[in-house]
């Protein structure tokens, strides 16, 4: 992936979310005010209640006076007490409330967008990569991130509001004693900078681990079958159990981290309430504090701790936020090189010819795994591919919808670079039956349906009609209605053909290209298809990949593939005539004069 992941895409995320994310950092601050104020009343019960001093100059007007009415004053500062808490108690409320809906709103902001992406990306990204690894980074690292959103605005920002206002009441009531209470800062500070960047570096090994376990997990539970079939239901435990071990190991050593700064954290706190608490108790003898006033450092004190425990969980929560970031971000700065041009409308009718020309291509740079492919497809015409499986069929047709793009020579819509056109006019253009149809997890007719938009139930009986799929869906329990299980479950290999069949022939695309479409069927079946695309090729473009006799025999032009290149071309007749190679492999797949087909066994 990229190389260089960014970090501060989040940032344009949250600018959306400003007004909330403002609003509960203004309630949290306020909440801080609130922590700052609530030790005062206990000051007063102590100075004033118990040791009866005066009330200060500005309080006398306001409460009782503690040397006539001792238990009046006394009400009135627990009432104040209760006031601040129950104040504190509806901040808190409001403020999480705000700011974890604005979270949750960047998280699925972000998991849309993230979506959006990578169902765009090529095929080409999408066959590199894991899907349980970017399930993972879709789910949880978008979920670390609304955490770290969230604790942002409710953990970190009142508690740095609160340190700094403690920090002023503390100097204003005794500076030197003050100074000593916040040179317990930087040690923390220096702690937590120093666990934060082992923690991440830990974190991020966590992730990749996670990522790969979830990957393998997803690989095997998709090819269960194969695994069952060979037994190997040890070796794919022993192997899960490997990568788990990995995993489990790296959560291990970030949780170890993670302890050890828990740790050191709580080290200094109670090294540091130790320190000044001793001290404050002698500047209380020297008469230099009020026992009140010892009190309110001692509470402040606790509030110090707090922030500071808050930022070792807060630094955990962010660590594995910058993780995160990175790992999202990385999805997020992938690039299609399928480019666009901008601003390029698209032409206002459909496609008529479609030329390939002096086309090669390869999947690596420097491999040639197609080379001078050149051939035109037009509405009234089928051309056929044969060739030996790995001659590159299936790459020539992931050719024309632009899976990927020519590495030489170009693919031209009535004469345009198919890569100057929008990608998504391209698309439009064809409609593909793929050499493994995938289903959606829906019924049969929906899954049709899904080759024309805004197509229903009676449109998709249609062209199952059409296609001469009736007698197939008559022997399905609920015909097509019957509801397709995932990734095509509970349909047989042909079965599934002719729903994926279906579907490019209810498409309006003006071409269609079929690789093996025929491949799983009987030879009734086929031959009803076969049919049906003679039927297609009167208004439409048919590209088709096929082994047998009654499927070929129709195309106008037949290409016969040999390792990327085109050998032979042209009509099956000419073909077999020129006594060549397409005669020989014909004569190899069907007998000597094709005959006793299209009963043909499947290639
Ligand atoms: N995604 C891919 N990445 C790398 N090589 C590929 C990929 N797909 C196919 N190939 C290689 O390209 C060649 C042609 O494959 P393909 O077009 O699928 O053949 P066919 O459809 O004729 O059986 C094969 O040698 C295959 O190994
Ligand atoms: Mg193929």
């Amino acid at each position: 992936m990229n190389p260089t992941p960014q970090r501060w895409w989040l940032l344009g995320y949250l600018r959306r979310e400003w007004p909330t994310l403002g609003a509960g950092s203004c309630l949290m601050s306020l909440r801080a005010l609130v922590l700052l104020a609530l030790p005062w009343p206990m000051k007063a019960i102590i100075d004033n209640v118990i040791f009866q001093h005066p009330l200060e100059r500005w309080l006398a007007p306001l409460l009782a006076s503690p040397l006539r009415h001792r238990v009046l004053l006394l009400d009135e500062l627990a009432l104040g007490m209760l006031a601040l808490g129950g104040l504190d108690a509806l901040l808190v409320y409001a403020g999480n409330r705000v700011l974890l809906n604005a979270g949750q709103r960047v998280m699925f902001a972000i998991r849309f967008n993230l979506f959006a992406h990578l169902q765009r990306l090529p095929l080409a990204f999408h066959r590199n990569r894991r899907s349980g690894d970017l399930n993972l980074r879709m789910s949880e690292d978008v979920k670390q991130l609304q955490d770290f959103i969230s604790s942002l605005g409710i953990d970190l920002l009142p508690h740095a509001v609160t340190v700094l206002g403690m920090a002023a009441v503390l100097l204003l009531l005794d500076w030197r004693y003050a100074l000593l209470t916040l040179a317990a800062a930087p040690p923390l500070l220096i702690i937590t900078i120093i666990f934060s960047s082992k923690l991440r570096h830990a974190v991020r090994q966590v992730r990749q681990h996670d990522g790969a376990l979830n990957g393998i997990a997803q690989e095997i539970l998709a090819c269960v079958q194969v695994v069952q079939a060979f037994s190997r239901e040890t070796h794919e435990e022993e192997r899960f159990s490997a990568q788990a071990d990995k995993s489990l190991r790296a959560g291990q050593a970030a949780n170890r981290v993670q302890a050890q700064f828990g740790a050191a954290m709580g080290l200094a706190i109670t090294g540091a309430t130790a320190l000044i608490t001793w001290y404050g108790a002698l500047r209380v003898l020297d008469g230099r504090l009020s026992a009140g006033e010892l009190l309110v450092f001692l509470a402040y004190l606790r509030g110090f701790a707090t922030p500071a425990r808050q930022l070792a969980k807060t630094g955990r929560v962010s660590s594995r936020a910058l993780i995160a970031m990175e790992r999202i971000g990385e999805c997020l700065a992938e690039q299609s090189p399928l480019t666009e041009p901008e601003g390029v409308l698209a032409p206002p009718h459909p496609v008529r010819r479609i030329s390939l020309r002096q086309v090669g291509f390869g999947y690596q740079p420097g491999q040639n795994v197609l080379r001078d492919i050149s051939f035109d497809l037009m509405a009234g015409r089928m051309v056929a591919l044969a060739g030996a499986t790995g001659s590159g069929k299936t790459t020539i047709v992931s050719l024309v919808p632009r899976f990927h793009d020519p590495s030489s020579g170009a693919v031209l819509f009535d004469g345009v670079d198919s890569r100057a056109l929008p990608l998504s006019y391209v698309r439009q253009q064809v409609a593909l039956v793929p050499q493994e149809p995938a289903l959606f997890q829906a019924t049969i007719w929906e899954n049709i349906a899904y080759g024309r938009l805004g197509a229903g139930r009676e449109d998709a009986l249609g062209a199952a009609r059409d296609a001469g799929l009736q007698p197939l869906l008559d022997r399905l329990p609920e015909g097509i209605d019957t509801m397709v299980a995932e990734r095509g479950g509970g349909l047989s290999g042909g079965q599934r053909q002719c729903v994926a069949i279906a579907r490019a022939l209810l498409s309006t695309a003006p071409v269609v290209i079929l690789d093996e479409p025929t491949s799983s069927l009987d030879a009734a079946t086929e031959r009803q298809l076969s049919a049906a695309i003679a039927r297609l090729c009167r208004q439409r473009a048919v590209l088709i990949i096929a082994h047998r006799l009654s499927t070929i025999i129709q195309a106008d032009e037949i290409l016969l593939l040999e390792q990327g290149r085109i050998t032979e071309r042209g009509p099956h007749r000419d073909l077999m005539k020129r006594q060549g190679a397409y005669a020989q492999l014909w004569t190899m797949l069907h007998g000597a004069h094709g005959a006793g087909l299209p009963q043909a066994a499947n290639q």
